[in-house]
């Protein structure tokens, strides 16, 4: 049942911390700084990764992405229904992972097993065990997510997010500094707490009054917060079928600010006070030039409150944990706003949990 819950959608996004906790559960020591994942100990480190997904799931494959590019690894993210039908070379030793919730996508499976085919390992990072995927893929990790029966993936992107750390720390080239990694390991140990300080927080449930009957909804991100800002217009479009669109924070200015307007809010994702964020800062003054409500999302560092008519805030963490607490306050701001519009949140009017055609 929905535990008192309006929806499972809300169930869910509430179920996160213990998510999060199950995903983490015996993988990272703290004392020894280290990644265990027992179900991937015959996986070698190749040479490549390319990741075939679909939907949220391409958005924890374009994170991933940048994460492997951090440990000296060249990866690639496709869409599965593209990689299907253009088939990127295999370079000797490529890694073909597919992330797949469901592990029953239709698009996902005849991407992995066109690499397969073509004789590339491939590795599942699924929430379900015995799942398509699961079986016919060399190995697999599994999210331990538990069921998700909303429509709308929440829980499981977070844990997809957690669990594309485990991989590529797992896949880390040995000869890396030690104390990176602990300080990544304490912010994946302070990840259930602190999703739980945004999910204690009211104010995107407020911000939904303010945002009401926009014409059109924008989000931009900068590296590590991109595939965030692709995830929130995606979770927003999906749920309250508002038009929503997602852009890199960069990218803005070569098209996408032709549509930005007094009607158009857009929510930037700015964490730390770092080069990156200081150019993500100098976006968000070009789209609060045509006054366009700006809505940050941040942790405080960048002072984008000069700038921003609304903040909703998060916790300072590593910098590849804050990307999940960004995003749970759009699942937050994306499921009120659908509520307040009446909309079947758990089940979008044209859409399916598993999608088993291609
Ligand atoms: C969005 C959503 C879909 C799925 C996509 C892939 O909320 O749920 O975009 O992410 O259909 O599904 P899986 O991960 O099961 O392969």
């Amino acid at each position: 049942g929905k535990s008192g819950y309006d929806h499972f959608m809300l169930k869910e996004i509430n179920e996160q911390p213990t998510a999060l906790r199950q995903c983490l559960s015996g993988r990272v020591d703290e004392v020894s700084g280290g990644v265990t994942v027992d179900e991937l100990d015959d996986l070698d480190t190749p040479s490549a990764v390319q990741f075939v997904a679909c939907g949220t799931s391409y958005h924890a494959a374009l994170y991933a992405t940048t994460l492997l590019h951090e440990v000296g690894i060249p990866a690639n993210a496709y869409l599965a229904s593209e990689y299907a039908t253009t088939h990127p070379p295999l370079p000797n030793d490529t890694l073909v992972v597919g992330i797949t919730q469901s592990g029953e996508t239709a698009d996902t499976l005849s991407a992995l097993r066109n690499a397969e085919s073509r004789g590339a390992e491939t590795l599942a990072l699924t929430n379900v065990v015995g799942s398509s995927a699961a079986r016919e893929c060399d190995h697999a990790l599994y999210l331990r997510a538990g069921p998700e029966i909303g429509v709308a993936a929440t829980k499981t992107f977070s844990s997809q997010l957690v669990g594309v750390n485990l991989l590529v720390e797992r896949l880390r080239p040995s000869g890396s500094p030690t104390g990176e990694l602990r300080s990544l390991i304490a912010g994946l140990r302070d990840l259930p707490g602190h999703v739980q300080q945004v999910l204690d927080d009211s104010t995107a449930l407020e911000l939904v009054d303010e945002l009401f009957g926009a014409e059109a909804f924008f989000f931009i991100g900068r590296g590590l917060h991109y595939p965030v800002a692709l995830e929130g217009a995606l979770k927003f479009k999906e749920i309250t079928y508002e038009h929503a669109e997602g852009f890199a924070a960069g990218e803005l200015k070569h098209g996408p600010l032709a549509l930005v307007t007094e009607n158009t809010p857009v929510f930037a994702i700015v964490t730390g006070d770092d080069e990156e964020a200081r150019k993500t800062l100098g976006n968000i003054k070009e789209v609060e030039a045509r006054d366009a409500p700006v809505v940050a999302v941040t942790d405080g560092k960048a002072e984008v409150e000069r700038y921003a008519d609304y903040v909703l805030e998060i916790p300072e963490t590593h910098e590849r944990t804050s990307p999940v607490l960004a995003n749970v306050q759009l699942q937050l701001v994306a499921y009120h706003m659908a509520a307040r519009l009446g909309r079947s949140i758990d089940k979008p009017r044209n859409l399916a949990k598993s999608v088993t055609v291609e």
